[in-house]
């Protein structure tokens, strides 16, 4: 797709918008193999046709990820979704019935159609019926799912609003379609089945409590890292905000940080952001009444802010271990590892 004008050729062509909100254009682009940036309610994906390899292949290029990371097939029903898994556990089929559409992945078997490059040579493929009615009527024109990863250079934070894909990814895609700020924030949690036990292997934006609600038994949760890793949201290191992070459990040692430095708060009170003059400090609060909801929509972009920066350390105090809260820390943590 010709994006910027021929001088050369003595006339120009037009400049289309990479950014836009007309779905019509993406499905478009979509159909014919290229690659778009979709709005999702969890965090923006980095979409294409997932049975037209060529396409898929694209993804994996833009975001410059190791090929062995299987993608998320998404789909705006789960009817459509179930046509390309099989032996359908009884328990993923009552999360789907309960969660979807919503920020729930099913890992499940893989019907022969989808192409290995999207599940990564695995015999399952992970599935999920977005909730955004941006990308849900967008999969409605489609007559194939989209694999998308979230929108983010490979080891990078998640984007959470049309202008952070454009910022990372805009010279390697094609469109990017604005649904407005992503409502939750964080990725969707993924559970698994294996041996049929329903297992988490990332924790994200269902509260793991709501799944065990819904089963009626504590869940199994998997989310570590190994050296072959089934979710790269396992990987130790991610999320990265490009400076040292410390975690901190309060803020008793606020008076160690050096000048330049970023601070990461939760339920503070005030403002979302202050100077602290005194000690040199920026004061980031993910939300100072003290909401998980809008600490997991903050949080992304709030990484974001102080990777843009140049200070000289970070630290961030853990938020309560309970509902989102899980995902927040789990992310912090990964933001703060340092391998
Ligand atoms: O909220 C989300 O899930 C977003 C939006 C765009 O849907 N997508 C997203 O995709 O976070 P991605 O690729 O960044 O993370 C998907 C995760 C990866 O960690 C991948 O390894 C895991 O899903 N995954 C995919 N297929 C899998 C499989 N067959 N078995 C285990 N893990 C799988
Ligand atoms: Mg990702």
């Amino acid at each position: 797709m010709a994006r910027r004008p021929s001088l050369a050729a003595g006339y120009f062509f037009a400049l289309p918008a990479l950014i836009t909100t007309d779905i019509a254009a993406a499905a478009e682009v979509l159909r014919a193999g290229g690659l778009v940036a979709i709005p999702t309610e969890t965090v923006y994906g980095l979409a294409s046709n997932a049975l037209n390899e060529a396409a898929v292949a694209k993804i994996f290029a833009a975001k410059n990820r190791p090929s062995f990371d299987p993608l998320i097939l998404h789909q705006s029903s789960a009817a459509r979704i179930f046509a390309f898994t099989t032996d359908l556990p009884p328990a993923a089929a009552q999360l789907a019935e309960h969660c979807w559409p919503g920020p729930l992945t099913l890992v499940l078997n893989k019907q022969t159609v989808v192409p290995d490059l999207v599940s990564a040579g695995l015999t399952t493929v992970a599935v999920r019926v977005p909730q955004h009615p941006v990308a849900r009527q967008l999969l409605e024109l489609l007559d194939f799912p989209l694999a998308a990863p979230s929108a983010n250079p490979f080891g990078y934070v998640s984007p959470t609003t049309a202008q952070h894909v454009a910022d990372q990814l805009g010279d390697r895609i094609d469109l990017i379609l604005d649904g407005g700020p992503c409502q939750i924030g964080l990725e969707s949690t993924i559970v698994g089945f294996p041996d049929g036990v329903p297992t988490v292997y990332r924790k994200g934006g269902l509260p793991v409590e709501t799944l065990e609600q819904l089963l009626g038994h504590p869940l199994a949760i998997r989310t570590h890292s190994s050296s072959q890793p089934t979710a790269p949201g396992m990987l130790s290191r991610h999320y990265s905000p490009g400076v040292p992070l410390d975690l901190w459990t309060d803020l008793k040692k606020v008076n160690e940080l050096p000048p330049h430095s970023a601070v990461i708060g939760f339920g503070l009170g005030g403002t979302h952001y202050r100077r602290d003059a005194e000690r040199q400090l920026d004061v980031y609060d993910l939300s100072p009444t003290g909401s998980l909801e809008e600490a997991a929509q903050q949080l992304f972009s709030v990484l974001r802010q102080v990777a843009k920066q140049d200070y000289v350390r970070a630290a961030a105090v853990l938020v309560p271990e309970r509902g989102l809260g899980r995902a927040i820390n789990d992310r912090l943590r990964r933001a703060a590892a340092e391998e």
